[in-house]
């Protein structure tokens, strides 16, 4: 545990006898010059002036150490960056006066919000804590997550892609014919530093991978049709083929692209598609794998079984 003592420029004098109580039975105690002298010869502790730069001596704080920070440690100050650095379980601040209550005690004004015209239904004396829990659930999102024109790999079919490309943290992919963009955002939300170009040749649909990007927070930088965009673009370290397979050249571009080790996934769902993931099969190998959804919809006063289209799937690593 790291025990953070608050302390005002009044010095030993100001302090509480919890405050107190904590110096006295510390081995270290970490402060800047200033705080550090403001300590008088009831404590008998090691005194360590922080360094500068002082970032690198807060990551390597031994555990059972005292701090001393100037008012309220956790008001902008060394009490937060503790906190985050080794987690609120091993951290404890023992606060002293805020410089926003010493502020509003020469002004004379109240510290609480909702000073002028509080809310009826809420008591005079409240505090409100929120508690921020990002969602950092990685997986596979639903459709309508998505901004999409229809044109979007379907939730099942996307996360077996997903699990097929086995995205690894730093790695780049291309997601060519992106449509909406949910490979693409898939992928780049899937390990730490991953990042992917989306290659769409519909401009509306190139607009809306924009959106989709930014709604996630992620890195997709957005190119034109394949494979003329390939120029100039960042070289992948795997290549996911969502359309445009057929277009002349496309495939043999990729594989060019491609580096060694590489990974390449492309999925197909008309029967021209399919039949050249097939010839690409017979000639470098790879895994041929074919996948039907069926939802189950009601069909009178039952339910039967409705088909998506079947799509084959060629997974392969470049030698
Ligand atoms: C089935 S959609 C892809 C869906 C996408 N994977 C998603 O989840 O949103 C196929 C897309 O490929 C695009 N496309 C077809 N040929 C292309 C090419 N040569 N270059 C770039 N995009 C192409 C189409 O405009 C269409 O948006």
């Amino acid at each position: 545990m790291i025990v953070v003592v608050g302390i005002g420029a009044d010095g030993m004098a100001g302090l509480s006898g919890e405050a107190r109580a904590e110096l006295a039975r510390a081995g270290t105690i970490y402060g800047s010059r200033r705080q550090l002298d403001l300590l008088d010869e009831s404590v008998s502790a090691q005194r360590r002036e922080w360094p500068s730069p002082m970032l690198p001596a807060l990551r390597s704080l031994p555990d059972g150490v005292h701090v001393l920070a100037s008012g309220d440690p956790l008001l902008y100050g060394v009490g937060g960056t503790l906190v985050r650095l080794f987690g609120t379980q091993n951290v404890r601040v023992v606060p002293h006066v805020s410089s926003v209550a010493l502020a509003c005690a020469r002004m004379g004004w109240t510290v609480q919000e909702w000073a002028v015209s509080p809310p009826g239904d809420v008591d005079d004396l409240n505090v409100v804590a929120v508690h921020y829990l990002p969602d950092e659930r990685v997986a596979s999102l639903p459709d309508d997550a998505f901004d999409h024109d229809g044109q979007i790999t379907k939730h099942g079919v996307r996360a077996l892609t997903l699990a097929t490309l086995s995205a690894r943290p730093g790695e780049l992919l291309w997601d060519i014919g992106a449509g909406s963009g949910s490979i693409a955002v898939e992928w780049a939300r899937s390990a730490s530093g991953c990042a992917a170009i989306a290659f769409e040749r519909d401009a509306a649909r190139r607009d809306r991978i924009r959106r989709n990007a930014v709604a996630f927070g992620v890195t997709v930088e957005v190119r034109g049709a394949a494979p003329d965009a390939f120029e100039g673009a960042a070289d992948p370290s795997v290549i996911f083929v969502g359309g445009g397979a057929t277009q002349p050249g496309l495939l043999d571009a990729c594989f060019d692209r491609l580096p060694g080790n590489g990974r390449l996934v492309a999925n197909a769902v008309t029967a021209e598609s399919e039949a050249l993931l097939v010839q690409w099969y017979s000639s470098v190998g790879g895994e041929l794998r074919r996948y039907q959804h069926y939802s189950g919809e009601p069909l009178g006063k039952f339910t039967g079984w409705r088909p998506a289209m079947p799509v084959t799937q060629w997974a392969v690593r470049k030698r």
